[in-house]
């Protein structure tokens, strides 16, 4: 702690602790604020508000920075591993390379489903959206797991986590299977993570599957880029789920359905679907227009952030990886063109730059993810895959917390003021 604000409320002046994390703003602790004044703070959509203490990961908007426990995104998905990533969002610190090892065997020892789970999926209409799938049968989990559903015991949190991280590929994967008709396919521990996963949505059981390394390290780096990303709002919610005590597996199925919306992990289907709307360069200014035009609800789709106001650094990584991704699979899709025009054109747009809309993370994912073959309706569910293990370290460490408590914001009311019930036949 070092200093203390001062707050004036009719009447009298009341004082608050600063603290100070390790890097970042200091936050001012308003604990107190409603005992001592009767009075709440009023911050829709938390613009202001920290929610709780946290040492996974930060994020500095306006420099464009992001780190995990520290270490650079950009470094992370350059040199590292999802399952190296994962190790480190759970447990502190980087592993050795025995630790790794344990950890991904350990994964890949939870990596099937309870057989019965199969008959699930099948109560779902085959056009059902993968996401849908995803939040019921994550949620499902809870009912096929019991051993590892009590939360105060360290242990079984963990193994919950390992199983959540380890299941995640095969749910997301049937899901598509499921939607195309194709039969379920068993994971294959001898593969990587993203390799097993590859081989379970694109391989069938009447041919050997190759696994591209190419594709492999592209979709491996594009779930670095999602694995966690702060105090967001589906981390928020599997952390406001986890307060009151629920069971992990229905915390993330809180997450998945959060994670759904379009603000959210929906962008990159949207953002896609915007490229093919758009169509070929020509039509850009149109869009951008309509982007900047107050009475059009249109939103330039993997644009702009709740918390960068400066390049994304994870878009930075997803541009590099559409090349390399479309070289490897001999690619030339006009969209890429497209989206490279519209965010050369938006950025030199005083409307952008003035708001400070730079691409996302999403605005080239969906491009990398098309051209490996998965449909748009899948994006999100692969977004989901990735963030569970952010959304399960984010859940440990909140329940780990001593200071933790069921969150339960409060409201400013504006509705009626106490009146009297007044009998049908009377009104
Ligand atoms: N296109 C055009 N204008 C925009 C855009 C956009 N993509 N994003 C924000 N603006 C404008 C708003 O109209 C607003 O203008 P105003 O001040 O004149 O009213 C201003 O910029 C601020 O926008 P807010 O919505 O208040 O900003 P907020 O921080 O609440 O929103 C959000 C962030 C939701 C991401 C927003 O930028 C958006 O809707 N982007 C498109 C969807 C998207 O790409 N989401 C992915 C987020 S990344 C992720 O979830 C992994």
């Amino acid at each position: 702690m070092s200093d203390t604000a001062k707050l004036q409320v009719p009447g009298k002046e009341v004082e608050y602790p600063i603290l100070t994390g390790s890097t970042g703003p200091d936050v001012v602790d308003i604990r107190k604020l409603y005992a001592n004044t009767g009075m709440f703070t009023y911050d829709p959509g938390f613009t202001s508000t920290a929610s709780c203490e946290s040492g996974l990961t930060y994020i500095d908007g306006d420099e464009g920075i992001l780190l995990h426990r520290g270490y650079p995104i950009g470094q992370l998905a350059e040199e590292s591993s999802f399952m190296e990533v994962s190790y480190l969002l759970l447990n502190g610190e980087l592993p050795n390379k025995e630790e790794l090892d344990k950890f991904t065997y350990t994964i890949s020892r939870h990596t099937m489903l309870h057989e019965q789970l199969a008959t699930f999926y099948r109560g779902f209409r085959r056009d059902a959206h993968p996401m849908a799938v995803m939040c019921g049968v994550v949620g499902a989990l809870s009912a096929f797991y019991h051993d590892s559903t009590d939360i105060t015991d360290p242990k079984q949190r963990m193994i919950a986590s390992h199983r959540l991280i380890a299941k995640m590929p095969t749910i997301a994967a049937m899901a598509y299977k499921y939607s195309v008709g194709q039969p379920f396919l068993y994971p294959d521990n001898s593969l990587s993570y993203t390799g097993n996963f590859l081989r379970m949505t694109f391989g069938v059981p009447a041919e050997e599957y190759v696994v591209n390394p190419v594709v492999e390290k592209a979709l491996d780096r594009i779930f670095i880029l999602h694995a966690d990303h702060e105090q967001n709002a589906s981390t928020s919610t599997v952390r406001l789920a986890g307060s009151s005590g629920a069971n992990p597996f229905a915390c993330i199925a809180a997450g998945i359905a959060c994670l759904w919306g379009p603000a959210h992990g929906g962008a990159n289907e949207a953002a896609l679907n915007m490229l093919h709307e758009i169509g070929t360069p020509d039509r850009i200014p149109e869009f951008i227009a309509r982007a900047k035009d107050k009475n059009d609800p249109f939103r330039l789709m993997g644009f702009g952030h709740r918390v960068y106001k400066n390049y994304d650094p994870r878009a930075t990584v997803m541009q590099k990886t559409v090349r390399e991704v479309f070289k490897e699979l001999n690619v030339t899709d006009p969209v890429f063109e497209v989206a490279l025009q519209l965010e050369e054109m938006a950025l030199n747009d005083p409307y952008f730059v003035e708001k400070k809309l730079f691409p996302n993370v999403d605005f080239y994912s969906g491009i990398i993810l098309s051209a490996i073959g998965f449909p748009t309706t899948m994006f999100t569910a692969l977004f989901a895959l990735a963030r569970t293990v952010g959304w399960v370290a984010q859940w440990n460490e909140m329940i780990s917390d001593p200071d933790q408590k069921i969150g339960r914001p409060r409201q400013l009311y504006t509705g009626p003021v106490q009146r009297d019930y007044i009998p049908v036949d009377k009104r």
